[in-house]
């Protein structure tokens, strides 16, 4: 697959992403990393020689997607909501890391620190990260690959963040992979 990787922040699922591309754990391609602001993790797209571009106008979104033949989405911390005309257009080829066990802690308000800071409060046991394919609805897609994390030693939110980073890390190179057995 031709894929563009949407980011908003630090990137560092973007940098697994990309590592495990040049690991050669995936066959697909990320030809195009986006940045809906001048987002840090722009930087991974810099040093690995893919073209980056910080766009916000959502017309130039579609376009920029077209220019380069794009024909899969991953959303890796990108905190805009894409335009229905995009989900529309690549439905069931966007797909988006988040950093709980869906449908748990998902929706409005919850993306970064505000699902630790939950999950910390209600004393879970268990956290993790969720790989789901992305519809019109927030962290509401049909689920791609979920996986579970002890977080009953951690004391404190951060702890819990870093604990779920470390999954995410993992598991949006193995959804990839997952799909493109898939679509064989
Ligand atoms: C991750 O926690 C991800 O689950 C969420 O946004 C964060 C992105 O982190 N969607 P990074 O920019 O990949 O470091």
């Amino acid at each position: 697959m031709n894929i563009a990787v949407l980011i908003s922040g630090t990137g560092t699922n973007l940098k697994a992403l990309i590592d495990a591309e040049n690991r050669g754990e995936f066959k697909s391609k990320i030809s195009l990393i986006i940045a809906d602001r001048d987002a840090k993790g722009l930087i991974h797209g810099y040093n690995a020689n893919i073209d980056s571009f910080v766009i916000k106008d959502d017309d130039k979104l579609l376009d920029k997607l077209r220019d380069y033949s794009i024909d899969f989405i991953v959303l890796a911390g990108y905190l805009k909501k894409v335009p229905e005309e995009i989900v529309n257009n690549y439905e069931n080829r966007i797909i988006n890391i988040h950093p709980s066990l869906l449908p748990k802690y998902g929706g409005k308000g919850f993306y970064g620190m505000a699902v630790h800071e939950a999950v910390f409060k209600n004393k879970e046991k268990l956290s993790g990260a969720t790989v789901h394919y992305v519809n019109n609805k927030l962290d509401d897609g049909d689920i791609v690959l979920q996986r579970k994390v002890d977080i009953s030693k951690a004391k404190s939110p951060y702890e819990i963040r870093d604990m779920v980073l470390e999954i995410e890390h993992k598991i949006l190179k193995d959804a990839i992979k997952k799909i493109e057995e898939e679509n064989l």
